[in-house]
């Protein structure tokens, strides 16, 4: 809830404490700065991903266990990163461990299918109540068959997505995403606009973005496409939006837009990446109990090795089962990815798993909202299963533009450096949720409660 009065936080405050918590950080991360001189030389950035990237260095990391995670320079952190939500099981957990290192000694790929794979896929049959999968290895190669899938079944091309959201780095999604506020255009008509170089035009005009939470706008802008003969495939959509902190879904707007793709002959695809074994066993078709066409799993599946997963109906896959659809992938179901996934789903993602997961984070929400109240600070706490976050805005956020109109990117930035200065291990620079892990306790979450209390003390008193 969007808290009614709060202070004004002064701005050279903000600024301040950030130079002085930076100075800090470079400090105590000296192994790292000299690493990234060496990694320069090999890695674009210093990194494998861009994502990896920070100024004025990348922490650099050398092991983790549990809840924690140890940087090259030695320090101890709790982590509420987890690798993007990717390790809800906590690090090197030993049944993953196990399974990992039994089946690595009997061969770790032939490209056939192995026994594991099909355990995994009836354990996912059952958590999400879709009868079919299919497997990839990441999040990206998920949303992009899917929405080949989408485009094969109904014969159309254009594809409708949230704008804002983001669904993995190829051609078809990487539009409409981290645009400048004042570019994006009339909520009933918005821009498809490339996020990033490279993508071609003609791949950008087939991507349409709608308002998240505006069932209205959706079918308005779906009427319009159809009146332009531009009828779409597919939308596709976090069920909660996942990359502007937590924006979850307003009562009845995912059953509106189930409704509106059904009248429309429109396949709706939940991109389960991150909310899939992280807000429930069976994801945001469990938590939110509306059942898409298709579903996309990657990240939490592996346990921490890549893997990824396609979840639909009969129906949804019939293409597929024809081989009229073409769905392959050399690695799809490694067997060292399925052995540490069949772990993970039979043995360690287990009901009282969860149970403690929403125990933990209801802990930790309810204690960044006291905190909140206590000093009048401009934000709210927001989750749902192991994710949630603190959202920086005096409004509530319910999409991109009012994320934009809001967004304070110094503050979260000063949070950043707070947290990592006091052993929380935070993902660098964006606007990220917590992922809280089963091996997290109360007081991990009550740790990092005291540390947004001094922040909010600092600002304010
Ligand atoms: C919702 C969502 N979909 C897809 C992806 C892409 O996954 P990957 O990075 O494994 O390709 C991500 C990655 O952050 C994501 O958050």
């Amino acid at each position: 809830m969007a808290t009614r009065t709060h202070v004004e936080i002064d701005r050279t405050r903000i600024k301040e404490l950030t130079a002085s918590e930076a100075a800090k950080l470079n400090e105590r991360t000296h192994g790292s700065r000299d690493f990234y001189a060496r990694a320069q030389q090999s890695l674009v950035g210093g990194v494998a991903s861009s994502y990896q990237s920070r100024a004025p260095w990348p922490i650099y990391l050398s092991h983790g266990k549990g809840a924690n995670v140890w940087d090259i320079d030695g320090n101890e952190f709790l982590d509420f990163h987890n690798g993007f939500g990717s390790m809800v099981q906590g690090h090197a957990h030993d049944a993953i461990s196990k399974a990992v290192t039994d089946r690595i000694g009997l061969g770790s790929h032939f490209a056939a299918p192995t026994e594991d794979a099909v355990i995994v896929g009836e354990e996912l049959a059952r958590r999400w109540g879709l009868s079919k999968w299919r497997y990839v290895n990441s999040g990206s190669e998920a949303t992009m068959d899917a929405i080949r899938i989408a485009r094969a079944a109904t014969g159309r091309d254009p594809i409708i997505k949230i704008f804002g959201s983001y669904h993995g780095h190829h051609d078809y999604v990487m539009v409409s995403i981290g645009v400048e506020y004042d570019k994006i255009g009339d909520r009933f008509n918005l821009e498809s606009l490339p996020y990033g170089m490279g993508i071609p035009q003609a791949v950008v005009d087939m991507t349409i973005a709608v308002p998240f939470n505006d069932a209205e706008a959706m079918e308005r802008r779906i009427e319009a496409l159809v009146a332009e003969g531009r009828a779409p495939a597919c939308v596709i959509m976090e069920a909660a939006m996942m990359n502007l902190g937590v924006v979850l879904p307003e009562p009845g707007y995912l059953e509106a837009v189930r409704e509106i793709t059904r009248k429309h002959g429109i396949m709706l695809i939940f991109d389960e990446v991150k909310t899939g074994l992280c807000i429930a066993a069976g994801g945001a078709v469990e938590r939110f109990g509306v059942r898409p066409d298709l579903v996309t799993l990657a990240k939490a599946l592996g346990g921490g090795l890549p893997s990824g997963a396609i979840g639909g109906t009969d129906e949804a896959f019939e293409l597929v089962e024809a081989e009229k659809v073409v769905q392959v992938g050399t690695y799809n179901g490694n067997p060292l990815s399925m052995a540490a996934a069949r772990a993970n789903l039979l043995e360690v993602m287990t009901p009282e798993a969860y149970a403690h997961l929403d125990a933990l984070n209801e802990r930790l929400l309810a204690g960044c909202q006291m905190v909140i109240e206590k000093y009048s600070f401009p934000g709210y706490s927001v989750g749902v299963g192991s994710k949630g976050c603190v959202t920086f805005s005096p409004e509530k956020i319910t999409d991109y533009e009012s994320f934009k109109a809001n967004q304070d990117a110094e503050l979260c930035e000063l949070a950043w450096l707070y947290n990592m200065n006091r052993g929380i291990f935070m993902t660098p620079g964006r606007e990220e949720e917590w992922t809280l892990s089963i091996t997290h306790s109360f007081e991990d979450c009550d740790r990092f409660v005291g540390v947004f209390e001094e922040l909010a003390y600092d600002l304010t008193e």
